[in-house]
């Protein structure tokens, strides 16, 4: 049965209440003021205070305020000689579940007390199955970003595994798509991307020349000039890229970055000539990061051209063959030495 405190400072009260509570079966303490009921509310766990509002010292409200903040758990009912509905409504704000007037019938009492408990338990039940729910909620949505981060290290594990594919055939572009993917995400990052759009265009960038696998490598290692062929071959390397990639449902059109990063914003790419507006942002960024790599490194038909040269092609042709901004952003970046290439 439950565990009762009453507090009361007049004795008769006292002894009445315990006397009608223990011959129905509850376990009743007594304290005579507020600090004698504290200090029971150490020492065990208690279901229900009964509490007297006019006593010497703290008074009742001062005390019940005091015991509910802290025990939670606990159910209140004040006890008054005086009916006073502005001290009933202050009770009641406090979360007391009733508010009952000296002298007080046995069934009355009775009444209030299961009526105060059962309310209590049922209080009790639903936080917990509340608790319970969220934090249900919680493991679930820990579980699916758990999954959703394996997900993502296996595509990025997938799209590291086809880049290395092409420089393994093509030792001298090695380290070129990831540079390229570094340099344009520093652009990205810049141009005010999303963390999320940047990532989409990190795994384009890392893999933009995969479309290069279906070209002879003695082709793409030959030192010296190449010939007319040999350049229309290597032009459809965007493409194959593309038909590689297109089936796979990325979270962002990687496939199309492959396909457009020949692309020049006057029309003068390949492979479909396309003009700037129907480029997508990220295509024309892999393009400007691929001329500055490309010419700031050693290739088999040329020596390295060095930074210096790859931003002044830039520069020239900002807003001819390159998107303004883009241009921009990758000068600044450069200029303010926020990158190098490793
Ligand atoms: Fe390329």
């Amino acid at each position: 049965m439950a565990h009762i405190l009453i507090v009361d400072d007049e004795e008769t009260i006292r002894q009445l209440t315990s006397q009608i509570l223990e011959m129905s079966g509850y376990n009743c303490y007594v304290a005579s003021d507020a600090s004698e009921a504290r200090n029971l509310l150490k020492e065990r766990k208690f279901e229900l205070i009964l509490c007297d509002i006019n006593m010497p010292g703290e008074s009742g409200l001062d005390f019940v305020r005091y015991a509910l903040a802290e025990y939670p758990d606990i159910a209140a009912i004040m006890v008054t000689a005086m009916d006073d509905p502005v001290i009933g409504e202050i009770a009641l704000d406090l979360g007391v579940y009733d508010y009952i007037i000296k002298p007080f019938e046995r069934n009355g009492l009775l009444i209030s007390i299961t009526n105060a408990l059962k309310r209590r338990r049922l209080e009790i039940d639903n936080r917990a199955y509340r608790e319970g729910l969220e934090k249900m909620v919680e493991e679930r949505t820990d579980a699916l970003r758990d999954s959703m981060q394996k997900l993502r290290k296996a595509l990025e594990g997938s799209i590291h595994a086809m880049a290395l594919t092409v420089e393994m055939r093509d030792p001298y572009t090695a380290g070129h798509q990831q540079r390229v993917a570094d340099l344009a995400s520093s652009i990205a990052k810049d141009l005010g991307f999303s963390e999320d759009r940047v990532n989409g265009l990190y795994m384009a960038g890392v893999i933009h020349d995969l479309g290069k696998i279906s070209i002879p490598a003695e082709i793409l290692s030959k030192p010296g000039k190449i010939s007319e062929i040999e350049f229309d071959l290597i032009k459809t390397h965007p493409k194959v890229g593309y038909d590689i990639l297109k089936a796979i449902e990325f979270p962002w059109p990687i496939a199309r970055m492959v396909l457009e990063h020949h692309e020049r914003i006057n029309g003068s790419g390949y492979p479909s000539r396309l003009s700037g507006e129907d480029l997508l942002l990220e295509s024309k960024i892999i393009g400007v990061a691929d001329v500055v790599e490309a010419m700031a490194t050693h290739r088999p038909y040329r020596p390295a051209l060095g930074i210096d040269k790859a931003l002044d092609e830039i520069s020239g042709n900002k807003g001819k063959l390159y998107d303004p901004d883009v241009v921009e952003a990758c000068l600044k970046l450069f200029g303010e030495n926020r990158f190098s290439f490793n």
